[in-house]
């Protein structure tokens, strides 16, 4: 899909302020930091829409980007949440679980590993949680610029291997940096959301 028009609609904490259209919505998920709004800013064809940082964990609502008045991207809070203090996880864990399991609209997860490393215990516990829940995921490997083209492949195993995700788990590498894997994420958002 070419983006000409998006829009942040709501920072929402409550359920009461989700969107009203019906339009399906894709969520994009991850530890801080990992590069959720970079990549949602290559989705839209935006530099800065949204909010980058090099300081982690500064998201703390869930944003919903209406794009060409057609769907949603949904930026969830960074977890790491192993780290945060218990009341902190607890509340983000509430309000992201609430989210996930019972809205109507919500038509796919996009879940974010660093493509630099193995998965880490976080990453491993949210996509057994988005299997468990039948939740239709496709895992991104993102920073894949930070790595050598002829390692992306080992890379990707690694990934596959450390989520548990079976063959035809769906997995994608992807740069913010380069727009590598741009077309393909497009193309999974779209067949999910309309499909
Ligand atoms: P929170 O909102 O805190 O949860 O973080 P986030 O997941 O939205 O990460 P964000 O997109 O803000 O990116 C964090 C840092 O990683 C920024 O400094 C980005 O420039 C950098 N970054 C994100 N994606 C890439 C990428 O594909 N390649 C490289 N080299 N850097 C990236
Ligand atoms: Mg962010």
């Amino acid at each position: 899909m070419e983006v000409h028009n998006v829009e942040l609609v709501m920072s929402a904490v409550d359920p009461k302020q989700y969107p009203t259209t019906g339009q399906p919505e894709i969520a994009l998920v991850g530890r801080s930091n990992v590069g959720k709004s970079s990549l949602t800013n290559v989705l839209i064809n935006r530099n800065s829409y949204a909010r980058t940082s090099s300081q982690p964990g500064k998201t703390q609502t869930l944003n919903f980007y209406h794009v060409e008045d057609a769907l949603y991207f949904v930026d969830v809070p960074g977890y790491g949440y192993a780290k945060a203090a218990k009341s902190e996880r607890a509340k983000w864990g509430q309000m992201i679980e609430t989210y996930l399991t019972s809205r109507d609209t919500l038509r796919g997860v996009i879940s974010l590993v660093d493509g630099r490393h193995a998965p880490t215990a976080d990453d491993q516990q949210m996509y057994t949680w988005l299997s468990y829940y039948e939740i239709p995921t496709l895992v991104v490997a993102t920073k894949m610029d930070k790595i050598a083209g002829a390692k992306w492949n080992k890379q990707l195993s690694l990934v596959r291997k450390t989520l548990s995700m079976g063959h035809d788990g769906d997995l994608l590498a992807f740069s913010a940096q380069t727009k590598a894997g741009k077309d393909e994420v497009w193309q999974w958002i779209e067949q999910h959301a309309f499909g």
